[in-house]
């Protein structure tokens, strides 16, 4: 089931070439249901929680930093990564094939499993507020 799903949304969204991000958030708010509504302070609260998968990068803020307006740096590679806020880097949240793609690997290596839709649709309607 959990792996069915990403593959199916990746199908979906690939026909179309640009989404936005509130498209992109409400393909995974779909995902939970009508009556699903998208918590950004619960996306937040997300971004920073610190789990015990990883040593080097126990949260997704530590390569992201605190602020997602701000450009991170990778906890291993050193490397820079550009602003995750999509109200800071315009090319976030479009490609719903990337999306999916860092999702899936930041998440595995960070909280030890694939987030969930709701985690993913909580953190977009963060990101997208512009914190
Ligand atoms: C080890 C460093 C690192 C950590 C920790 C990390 N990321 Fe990332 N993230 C990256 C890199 C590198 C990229 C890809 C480069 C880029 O797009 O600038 C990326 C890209 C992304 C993207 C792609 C967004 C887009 O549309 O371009 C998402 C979504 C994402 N990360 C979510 C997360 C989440 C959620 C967490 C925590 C569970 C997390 N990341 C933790 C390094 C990290």
């Amino acid at each position: 089931m959990n792996r069915v799903i990403p593959l199916l949304l990746i199908a979906v969204c690939s026909a179309s070439s640009a989404e936005t991000p509130s498209q992109i958030g409400d393909s995974y708010a779909a995902i939970q249901g009508a009556r699903f509504r998208a918590t950004p302070a619960r996306g937040a609260e997300f971004f920073t929680r610190k789990f015990s998968v990883s040593e080097k990068f126990p949260s997704c803020s530590t390569c992201h930093t605190e602020n997602p307006m701000e450009a991170g740096r990778h906890a291993i590679t050193g490397k820079t990564i550009k602003p995750l806020s999509p109200v800071a880097n315009t090319e976030r949240f479009t490609d719903p094939a990337k999306v999916e793609k860092w999702f899936r690997r930041n998440c595995k290596e960070v909280v030890g499993r694939e987030c969930s839709a709701d985690e993913k649709a909580n953190f977009i309607a963060f990101l997208a507020g512009g914190r």
